[in-house]
């Protein structure tokens, strides 16, 4: 079928939104119609050409939400007319790692989706039979878009699509790194350093999980009132003290849980910093620039704080990102006011201008 769709043809050049061919499901694949996708930091960071991973000619996007259109042979977990959520951390249910409860990294499709294609090794994406490659497995900045079973999360069909993508990517992420890879007890003293879609989201995570005290830190005092929406107890603007700040009001201990959700590695090693001395656990979600490291003084980690990595919030898609979306539709979890710009996929640069300029917390494709 021919479908339209965002190709990036050369890192640095804005996308082209043109039509291309799309073949029909395989074996185990799904062809989903998207209803609306949402516009990522890692978009942006592979259209530039700063992703050393990066291939060309692709279809980017991979905050999608839509509705299945057909099936091929063997599919059996989802069905024409369900709602769906894309996963670029799929979820295959078999895999060492997907059945180990410390982890959400499925090994089932790693290499193929790594390299743009899918599981078998080729595309379905094309333009005049040159393969065009399929973007973290997902390319939804197009009308449709074929992705293997395992990396569709099927949701309650009441969710409005328009909102549920945002928990493709960075909502859920904050949202696990509190409730999945921190485990935020009730009655901790929460910091969460950023307040993007993922600091939103951990903020969010640790007041579902009944923190006390939520401390959002920002440099945007806009983003900051945002971070009190989703449940932050007190805002500090982000500064050279912020670590003296959070230990002097901690009793000069620390924070309970500390959460990074910046891609800064100098806010990294703050959150390691302002962790409590004896059990403070540093949770990392940002991704940092090429060749960059963090920088701990390993006193920090003697006297018992830790240091965590999350990827998708430790979320294993298709079994959590439907509960997610459950406790949004039961008024849990407020995503409107995470959504600033809905726009057409012909406006897709425009959106990485908006995301340039720090212009709101999420622009969302609609397609019509
Ligand atoms: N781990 C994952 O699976 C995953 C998934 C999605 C995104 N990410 C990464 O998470 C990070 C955040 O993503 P986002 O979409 O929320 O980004 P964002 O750019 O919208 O938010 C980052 C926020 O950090 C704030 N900030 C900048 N410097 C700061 C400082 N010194 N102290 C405190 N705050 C500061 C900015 O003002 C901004 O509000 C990015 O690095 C992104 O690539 C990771
Ligand atoms: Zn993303
Ligand atoms: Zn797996």
């Amino acid at each position: 079928m021919r479908i339209r769709a965002a190709v990036l043809e050369e890192f640095g050049t804005p996308l082209q939104v043109q039509e291309i061919d799309l073949a029909e499901p395989e074996a185990g694949e799904v062809l989903v119609r998207l209803a609306a996708c949402g516009v990522c930091h890692t978009d942006l960071f592979t259209a530039s050409g700063a992703d050393p991973s990066g291939y060309t000619p692709t279809v980017l996007g991979h905050e999608g939400a839509g509705v299945v259109e057909r099936v091929g042979e063997g599919v059996s977990s989802v069905v024409p007319g369900d709602h769906v959520v894309t996963l670029f951390s799929p979820q295959c249910r078999e895999c060492a790692h997907c059945l180990d409860e410390r982890t959400n990294l499925c090994l089932a499709i790693r290499e193929q989706q790594n390299m743009g294609f899918l599981p078998d090794g080729t595309t379905r994406l094309s333009r005049d039979g040159e393969p065009i490659r399929h973007f973290m497995g997902t390319s939804t900045f197009a009308e449709y878009a074929i992705l293997p079973e395992i990396a569709l999360a099927k949701i309650a069909p009441e969710a409005p699509l328009a909102e549920a993508c945002v928990f493709a990517c960075g909502l859920s992420t904050g949202l696990g790194a509190a409730l999945n890879t921190a485990k935020v007890q009730p009655g901790a003293t929460c910091v969460v350093f950023g307040a993007g879609l993922v600091g939103l989201g951990a903020v969010a995570g640790c007041r579902l999980a009944g923190a006390e005290r939520i401390v959002a830190v920002d440099l945007s005092a806009e983003r900051l009132e945002l971070a009190r929406g989703q449940g932050a107890t007190e805002v500090l603007t982000a500064g050279p003290d912020t670590v003296e700040e959070i230990v002097e009001s901690t009793g000069g201990f620390g924070a309970d849980y500390t959460f990074e959700a910046t891609g800064r590695v100098d806010v990294m090693r703050q959150a390691v910093e302002a962790a409590r001395m004896g059990w403070g656990l540093a949770t990392v979600c940002g991704v940092a620039g090429k060749g960059e490291t963090l920088d701990v003084v390993p006193r920090y980690l003697i006297t018992g704080r830790r240091v965590a990595g999350s990827s998708f919030g430790g979320v294993k898609g298709r079994d959590q990102v439907p509960e997610l979306v459950d406790r949004w539709l039961a008024g849990e979890i407020d995503v409107a006011p995470l959504i600033s710009h809905r726009l057409t996929l012909e406006q897709v640069n425009h959106a990485f201008e908006l995301m340039e300029a720090q212009n709101g917390i999420r622009s969302v494709i609609e397609f019509q």
